[in-house]
């Protein structure tokens, strides 16, 4: 180190060294530094307002100090000082990623999971923090909720939404109604059965939280059916890692055409966060497109993704219920697979109205609703 020492501060040739409270060492860049000065962000809007590209100089500090518990750092020919509690520094340390209140552990579930369901009635979920929370961690963790006691009307599925995000619609609109349409455009339209899907993988940025507001459902038949694709993709790597491997590193194309619509988008089947931990599935039968891959990559790609696909249909995994009028389901279209049983369309009625928000919204809300405001 050819620096020089100041009380606890060591100047380096591209940052400085300081002491923290607990006695460790720690390193930070000048630019670094500079950068995020506390006076580079604005009281009111908490934006970043300090242009570091303007910044006509390389940073070097003229002299730095710590004085109790504050970093106090005099830039080189420019008049400026900046002040840091080494409680903020302590936390970029490391130069580990900040925690995250949203990095919840995923709990896999099974076909036996429909009465440990998370429920929480509509009027609660409006009126209490509590009862927010408590439903978007059933979401983050478990990717399923049930709200129950919902008002039979368009406006109580909005009001549902929009407390875990901005309603974002898809090419089928802001809104879609799950019953018999005349001239159907989708299988869903139909009575006929729903195999086991995610939503609209056409669209490069599927859906992320679905929400299905049950309006009636006096129909013969029709069961919901739900399953937790992550669990199946775990059970998966356990069982044949190279199909797991396959399935989460190739890109597939879907595909959704009607009359003025030709919408395209490769996912792959199995999706991984940034810790390599399985965080979602994109599965279509009616939307999968004619995979244009080599012949020769298919030869290895159609027997795992037809094993997934099998394992998928498996007892131990697919939760079977009636979804009842009056209740609304919400899930993580990236995550938990759904589809339905065939249905007399005779026998009475069906109607579900649905709707999407997105995953990072939901967590942002979740986040500022655990911090209560503190953010940092
Ligand atoms: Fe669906």
């Amino acid at each position: 180190m050819d620096g020089a020492q100041i009380g606890t501060v060591v100047l380096e040739e591209q940052g400085l060294s300081v002491l923290l409270a607990d006695g460790s060492p720690a390193y930070f860049n000048s630019w670094w530094l500079r950068d995020n000065c506390p006076t580079s962000f604005d009281a009111e809007t908490r934006e970043r307002t300090f242009d570091i590209f303007h910044h006509a100089t390389t940073p070097r500090p003229a002299a730095a100090r710590v004085e109790g518990d504050v970093l106090i750092v005099d830039w080189a020919g420019e008049g400026h000082v900046s002040r840091y509690p080494l409680a903020m520094l302590a936390g970029y340390a490391a130069g580990a990623p900040r925690p995250d209140p949203a990095d919840l552990p995923r709990r896999a579930w099974f076909a036996d999971h429909y009465p440990n369901l998370t429920r929480v009635a509509h009027a609660d979920l409006l009126e209490s923090g509590g009862e927010r929370r408590r439903w978007m961690e059933a979401l983050l963790v478990e990717g399923v909720a049930i709200v129950t006691d919902m008002p039979d009307s368009d406006e109580a599925l909005t009001r549902t939404a929009e407390l875990a995000g901005t309603i974002r619609p898809s090419f089928f609109g802001a809104y879609f109604d799950v019953r018999t349409h005349v001239k159907p455009t989708n299988l869903a339209y139909t009575s006929k059965a729903l195999e086991l899907h995610t939503d609209v993988p056409a669209e490069e940025l599927a859906p992320g939280i679905q929400y299905l507001h049950c309006r009636a459902n006096s129909v013969t038949g029709g069961l919901n059916l739900f399953l937790d694709g992550m669990a199946v993709a775990n059970d998966l790597r356990e069982a044949d890692p190279e199909a797991f491997r396959l399935l989460s590193e190739i890109e597939v194309p879907f595909y959704k055409e009607h009359d003025d619509i030709d919408m395209r988008a490769r996912q792959r089947v199995i999706e991984l966060d940034r810790h390599g931990e399985v965080s979602g599935v994109t599965l279509s039968q009616h939307m999968a497109d004619i995979f244009d891959l080599p012949q020769r990559v298919l030869d290895s790609y159609y027997p795992a993704f037809v094993r997934f696909g099998r394992m998928l249909q498996d007892k131990k995994y697919v939760m079977r219920f009636t979804l009842r009028a009056g209740e609304c389901i919400t899930f993580d279209n990236h995550r938990i697979v759904h589809g339905r049983e065939a249905y007399s369309a005779t026998s009475g009625e069906r109607h579900l109205r649905g709707t999407y928000t997105d995953r990072g919204e939901l967590r942002g809300l979740y986040r500022a609703l655990v911090s209560e405001g503190r953010f940092r």
